[in-house]
Parts: C-alpha cells; sequence; structure tokens
C-alpha cells in the first residue's frame, strides 16, 4: 500500500477545549507521523479559500465564521492508506453519526464544530497539504 499524506486541522473548538494533545495522541498512537505542524489563526479570507469548494453551500459563512474564530493547528501527516485511516479515526462529519471511540463521537458537538478535518482523498490531501505548507516546511525526509 501506498504512503500517502493527508491534510487535518485541529478546529477552534479543539484548541478551545484544550484538547490539542489529546486528539494528538490518537492520532500518533493510530500511527500516522506528524510532518508539519503549525498554530495559526485564520483569517476569513483564508478559510473561505481553503473551503472554498463548498462556498454554494448553505453552511459556507457558518463554517468560515467557525474556523475563522480562534486558534487552529493544520497537520500533514503520512501513513500507509492516510486518506482513508485518517477518516476511520475521526468518524463521521456529523459526530452523531460517528461511529463509538472515533474522535468525532467522543469529542465533537455538531456538524459545524466537529474537531478535526481530514482531507477526502489522496489528491485534495496534497493539494490541501500545501494551501498550508510549502515543501521545505515538511520535515518527511528526516531520520
Ligand atoms: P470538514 O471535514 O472540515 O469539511 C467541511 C466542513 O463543513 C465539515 O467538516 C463540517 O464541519 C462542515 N459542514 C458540513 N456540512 C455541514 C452542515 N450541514 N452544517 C454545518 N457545517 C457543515
Amino acid at each position: 500500500m501506498a504512503v500517502e499524506r493527508t491534510l487535518t486541522i485541529l478546529k477552534p473548538d479543539c484548541v478551545k477545549k484544550n484538547l490539542i494533545g489529546e486528539v494528538t495522541a490518537r492520532i500518533q498512537k493510530a500511527g500516522f507521523k506528524i510532518v508539519a505542524m503549525k498554530m495559526t489563526r485564520l483569517t476569513e479570507e483564508t478559510a473561505g479559500g481553503f473551503y472554498a469548494v463548498h462556498k454554494e453551500r448553505p453552511f459556507f459563512g457558518e463554517l468560515v465564521e467557525f474556523m475563522s474564530s480562534g486558534a487552529c493547528v493544520p497537520m500533514i501527516l503520512e501513513k500507509e492508506n492516510a486518506v482513508a485511516d485518517f477518516r476511520k479515526l475521526i468518524g463521521a462529519t456529523n459526530p452523531a453519526e460517528a461511529a463509538e471511540g472515533t474522535i468525532r463521537a467522543d469529542f465533537a458537538d455538531s456538524m459545524g464544530e466537529n474537531i478535526v478535518h481530514g482531507s477526502d482523498s489522496a489528491e485534495n490531501g496534497r493539494i490541501e497539504a500545501a494551501y498550508f505548507f510549502p515543501e521545505s516546511d515538511v520535515v518527511a525526509n528526516q531520520a
């Protein structure tokens, strides 16, 4: 199976609930290697650009407002089958439908405030990773 990259964002609700450590520990225990990471606060423009694919959706304004409401922690994760395995680890977008023991089932309050983002394909993983990190910030090749 090929090593893939996926982009996650620990969202503002994750940071506000002091769950950065707990969620990051789950990610690492599940075998993902963090190859880039930073704490940042998105502007409405940056959040809107990241979620541009959703700009016609009725929840777009709410999504942009929430994602720019406080600090967040984007990370690039590497692992074989990273995209699908990460989506399994975090659970369904709607926490009410997320499988027991998943990050969203355990910590998320709603569809909008759902603790973490995960790329939905390997191609989007590459695009989303590049949105936040130049390749020179990726430490994948360090021992
Ligand atoms: P995420 O995986 O970051 O990708 C798009 C985000 O849009 C999604 O998580 C949710 O947080 C948000 N989203 C999707 N559907 C809805 C909805 N119906 N209402 C509010 N937010 C939504």
